[in-house]
Protein backbone atom coordinates (compact mmCIF):
# COMPACT_ATOMS: atom_id res chain seq x y z
CA UNK A 1 0.00 0.00 0.00
CA UNK A 2 3.03 2.33 0.78
CA UNK A 3 4.72 1.14 -1.80
CA UNK A 4 4.40 4.53 -3.88
CA UNK A 5 6.12 6.04 -0.81
CA UNK A 6 8.97 4.07 -1.42
CA UNK A 7 9.30 4.56 -5.30
CA UNK A 8 9.12 8.57 -4.18
CA UNK A 9 12.11 7.88 -2.00
CA UNK A 10 14.07 5.95 -4.51
CA UNK A 11 13.14 8.92 -7.32
CA UNK A 12 14.50 11.43 -5.06
CA UNK A 13 17.44 9.23 -4.15
CA UNK A 14 18.51 10.03 -7.63
CA UNK A 15 18.75 13.42 -7.24
CA UNK A 16 21.19 13.07 -4.65
CA UNK A 17 24.29 15.44 -4.45
CA UNK A 18 26.77 12.77 -2.82
CA UNK A 19 30.25 13.25 -4.53
CA UNK A 20 32.24 13.09 -0.83
CA UNK A 21 30.14 10.21 1.35
CA UNK A 22 29.03 8.56 -2.22
CA UNK A 23 25.92 7.05 0.06
CA UNK A 24 22.73 8.84 -2.07
CA UNK A 25 19.74 9.02 0.00
CA UNK A 26 16.36 9.65 -0.39
CA UNK A 27 13.34 10.10 2.23
CA UNK A 28 9.38 10.74 1.08
CA UNK A 29 6.76 11.45 3.17
CA UNK A 30 2.72 11.66 2.33
CA UNK A 31 0.46 14.40 4.63
CA UNK A 32 -3.16 12.50 6.21
CA UNK A 33 -4.99 14.71 3.27
CA UNK A 34 -2.18 12.65 0.55
CA UNK A 35 0.50 14.82 -0.57
CA UNK A 36 4.02 13.72 -0.89
CA UNK A 37 6.96 15.65 -0.63
CA UNK A 38 10.12 14.02 -1.58
CA UNK A 39 13.99 15.04 -1.03
CA UNK A 40 17.30 14.14 -1.09
CA UNK A 41 20.96 14.65 0.60
CA UNK A 42 22.80 17.64 -0.48
CA UNK A 43 26.55 17.30 0.36
CA UNK A 44 28.85 20.33 0.26
CA UNK A 45 32.98 20.55 -0.22
CA UNK A 46 32.78 21.89 3.81
CA UNK A 47 31.30 18.40 4.67
CA UNK A 48 29.47 19.85 7.84
CA UNK A 49 27.67 21.95 5.78
CA UNK A 50 25.76 19.34 3.78
CA UNK A 51 22.32 17.94 5.11
CA UNK A 52 20.32 14.95 5.04
CA UNK A 53 17.52 13.68 2.90
CA UNK A 54 15.30 13.64 5.15
CA UNK A 55 15.77 17.37 5.89
CA UNK A 56 15.42 18.36 2.28
CA UNK A 57 11.95 16.53 2.33
CA UNK A 58 10.83 18.27 5.51
CA UNK A 59 11.82 21.68 4.06
CA UNK A 60 9.45 20.76 0.90
CA UNK A 61 7.07 20.13 3.18
CA UNK A 62 7.31 23.11 5.33
CA UNK A 63 7.09 25.29 2.17
CA UNK A 64 4.05 23.55 0.89
CA UNK A 65 2.18 24.10 4.48
CA UNK A 66 2.72 21.42 5.99
CA UNK A 67 -0.28 19.46 7.86
CA UNK A 68 -0.31 16.17 9.77
CA UNK A 69 1.96 13.56 8.34
CA UNK A 70 0.61 9.87 7.60
CA UNK A 71 4.06 8.08 6.71
CA UNK A 72 7.80 8.33 5.85
CA UNK A 73 10.27 6.10 3.61
CA UNK A 74 14.00 6.40 3.92
CA UNK A 75 16.04 4.69 1.33
CA UNK A 76 19.72 4.68 0.61
CA UNK A 77 21.49 2.85 -1.98
CA UNK A 78 24.27 0.99 -0.14
CA UNK A 79 22.39 0.67 2.83
CA UNK A 80 19.80 -2.46 3.14
CA UNK A 81 17.38 -1.21 5.74
CA UNK A 82 19.03 2.43 6.63
CA UNK A 83 17.19 4.37 9.89
CA UNK A 84 17.09 8.31 9.77
CA UNK A 85 20.19 9.67 11.84
CA UNK A 86 19.58 11.12 15.55
CA UNK A 87 19.28 14.53 14.23
CA UNK A 88 16.81 13.72 11.72
CA UNK A 89 14.95 11.81 14.27
CA UNK A 90 14.46 15.10 16.24
CA UNK A 91 13.61 17.10 13.28
CA UNK A 92 10.90 14.61 11.98
CA UNK A 93 9.37 15.07 15.84
CA UNK A 94 9.02 18.22 15.64
CA UNK A 95 6.57 17.71 12.60
CA UNK A 96 5.34 14.25 13.05
CA UNK A 97 3.37 12.45 15.78
CA UNK A 98 4.68 9.48 17.38
CA UNK A 99 2.16 7.41 15.81
CA UNK A 100 3.27 8.29 12.21
CA UNK A 101 4.74 5.33 10.53
CA UNK A 102 7.89 5.07 9.32
CA UNK A 103 9.21 2.91 6.49
CA UNK A 104 13.20 1.39 6.20
CA UNK A 105 13.16 0.61 2.97
CA UNK A 106 15.92 -1.18 0.61
CA UNK A 107 16.52 -0.74 -2.85
CA UNK A 108 13.66 -3.30 -3.98
CA UNK A 109 11.02 -2.00 -1.37
CA UNK A 110 9.72 -1.21 2.51
CA UNK A 111 11.88 -3.43 4.78
CA UNK A 112 10.78 -2.50 8.12
CA UNK A 113 7.78 -0.74 9.16
CA UNK A 114 8.20 1.61 12.09
CA UNK A 115 6.98 4.99 14.44
CA UNK A 116 8.39 7.80 14.41
CA UNK A 117 7.84 7.69 18.42
CA UNK A 118 9.77 4.31 18.57
CA UNK A 119 12.95 5.97 16.97
CA UNK A 120 13.22 8.45 19.71
CA UNK A 121 12.50 7.44 22.84
CA UNK A 122 12.27 9.99 25.44
CA UNK A 123 13.12 13.04 22.77
CA UNK A 124 13.25 15.91 23.88
CA UNK A 125 9.94 17.93 22.96
CA UNK A 126 9.70 21.83 22.99
CA UNK A 127 6.48 22.41 24.14
CA UNK A 128 7.95 24.16 26.99
CA UNK A 129 9.54 26.34 25.11
CA UNK A 130 6.47 27.78 23.65
N1 LIG B 1 22.28 10.79 5.44
C1 LIG B 1 20.97 11.10 5.17
O1 LIG B 1 20.66 11.72 4.16
N2 LIG B 1 20.03 10.67 6.05
C2 LIG B 1 20.30 9.95 7.18
O2 LIG B 1 19.39 9.71 7.97
C3 LIG B 1 21.65 9.44 7.41
C4 LIG B 1 22.72 10.07 6.61
C5 LIG B 1 23.30 11.27 4.49
C6 LIG B 1 24.15 12.40 5.01
C7 LIG B 1 25.39 12.27 4.17
O3 LIG B 1 25.20 12.98 2.96
C8 LIG B 1 25.47 10.78 3.85
O4 LIG B 1 24.20 10.23 4.18
C9 LIG B 1 26.55 10.03 4.62
O5 LIG B 1 26.44 10.28 5.98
Amino acid sequence: MSHDLFEAARKAMARAHAPYSKFPVGAALRTADGRVYAGANIEVASYPEGWCAETTMLGHYVMAGGGEIAEVAVVAQRMARITPCGGCRQRLAEFGRPDARLHLCDETGIVETTTLGAMLPLGFQGDILK
